[in-house]
């Protein structure tokens, strides 16, 4: 059989609220052109993220009712920590309320002035921690990643000769770790290959610097090695998870992806330690070690969840209801970064209007657009999310369709992608934007706009 259905059945269902267009045209002109200020339920379908809108299993709520809500030594805890230990190999596990969590803690003890992170491609709470605790976050994609057609299999590797120069530029004692986020979530959810993390680990053993994952999509970039990389068919995706995991010395995860729940996250780490620094900061600000800031149930949805997402049914019907999006794009004369991504299709808001000029935010102005006309919130990953005071403009003007976890269905997608081809066909009547309001650090949560 040629067709990939959807791998489970429905049990609960959240009706779609229908809005009319003239509805949305008040609704987005309230919000200040931004869609995180739209409610939800002014939303048709959101593929705004696919972090905690993911819906959960059977057992994870199964889960939830049997966990144990213990503040100190939770059972739910321990069945998390043995999940965890034997997915990742990882002697210490941390759980936090979320990846910013995480990164907070980790950048708190590791960071500060004069440090520099390199990283394949930062994403937006990643840099701003990094830089909120003085370091320079430094992006290292590989040149194919900045050119939307290129198809390089492996688009969110890490320039081995930049971060080798870099190291020797800037000095071992100023780079506190290397980081690579799989999949790469800034240059369009495109998947590292383990060759490249082996040359990292490589560089990294040589310069005697730490190698630390972002790996919030850890199964979807071990299924893209499975399907991609030479001699890795045979294996299965948890083999290639740990393989990953092995070659670094720890992690910082948002299990809001690929945990497959609604909140959560985790800070894993071999060094004992930075373990027993991380430990006391968790304390001080999230929670006592075996809850960070969740509930026992949390908890308990997450050991569940890690587990279920390697599942091979699962992350071919996953990787392939992107690919489905993006090739039918393609088809209607729709730039996309190429190949599709794992998490999400990532549109040319810089080929889409090519009538704007960045300065009048090209990528907002088509999230604007998409609302408006069908409903539809994605997200602007451009020069609204990486631009700003200081910062150079980001290499790519683009706008994310991020697609939640086992939510909606291909007839939802089908309707996604006829509202983009519509929206294609009248683009030049799309309108720039400007500025009016916006705080200095992770300006798109909160900025307003106005029309041109
Ligand atoms: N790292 C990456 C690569 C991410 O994509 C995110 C979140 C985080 C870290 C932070 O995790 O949200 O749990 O604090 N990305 C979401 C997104 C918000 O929409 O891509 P968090």
């Amino acid at each position: 059989m040629k067709t990939i259905i959807e791998p489970f059945r429905i049990k609960v269902v959240e009706p779609i609220r229908l809005t009319t267009r003239e509805e949305r045209e008040e609704i987005i002109r309230r919000a200040g052109f931004n869609p995180f200020k739209i409610h939800s339920d002014d939303v048709l379908i959101d593929l705004l993220t696919d972090s905690g809108t993911g819906a959960m299993s059977a057992l994870q709520w199964a889960g939830v009712m049997r966990a144990d809500e213990s503040y100190a030594g939770s059972a739910s805890f321990y069945r998390l920590q043995e999940v965890l230990r034997e997915l990742t190999g990882f002697e210490h596990i941390l759980p936090t309320h979320q990846g910013r969590a995480s990164e907070r803690i980790l950048f708190e003890l590791i960071g500060g002035p004069d440090k520099v992170v390199p990283n394949n491609a930062h994403f937006d709470t990643t840099r701003a921690n990094a830089e909120h605790s003085g370091a320079r976050a430094v992006d290292l994609p590989v040149s194919e990643a900045l050119d939307p057609r290129n198809r390089h299999p492996f688009k969110g590797n890490l320039d081995l000769k930049r971060l080798e120069s870099l190291l020797g530029e800037v000095g071992v004692a100023r780079v506190p770790l290397v980081m690579c986020t799989v999949t790469s979530n800034a240059s369009g959810g495109q998947p590292v290959s383990l060759e490249n993390l082996r040359g990292i680990r490589e560089i990294c053993d040589r310069f005697g610097v730490p190698f630390f994952l972002d790996a919030c999509r850890f199964a979807e970039n071990a299924w893209f090695i499975k399907q991609r990389e030479p001699g890795q068919s045979d294996r299965s995706p948890r083999e290639i998870a740990r393989e990953m995991f092995d070659l670094a010395d720890g992690a910082t995860i948002s299990a809001k992806k690929d945990g497959l729940v609604n909140i959560g996250g985790l800070l894993l780490m071999r060094d004992e330690d930075l373990f027993r620094r991380a430990s006391d900061l968790l304390i001080l600000t999230e929670g006592y070690v075996t809850y960070g800031g969740l509930a026992g149930r949390d908890l308990e949805a997450m050991a569940q969840g890690f587990q279920e997402v390697l599942d091979e049914q699962y992350l071919r019907y996953r990787v392939r209801s992107a690919e489905y999006v993006g090739e039918k794009l393609l088809q209607a004369g729709v730039q996309i970064v190429e190949p599709p991504g794992g998490h999400a299709i990532y549109l040319d808001a810089g080929a889409f209007c090519q009538h704007l000029p960045r300065e009048e935010f090209p990528g907002q102005a088509l999230v604007v657009a998409l609302y408006r006309h069908a409903g539809i919130r994605a997200c602007e990953i451009g020069s609204v999310m990486f631009g700003g005071k200081d910062r150079p403009p980001p290499a790519l003007e683009l706008v994310r369709l991020a697609m939640p976890r086992r939510v909606y269905t291909q007839s939802h997608m089908d309707y996604v992608v006829e509202a983009i081809g519509e929206l294609h066909q009248r683009r030049a009547e799309i309108r720039g934007l400007r500025l009016v309001e916006a705080p200095d650090t992770l300006r798109h949560f909160s900025a307003r706009f106005e029309e041109n």
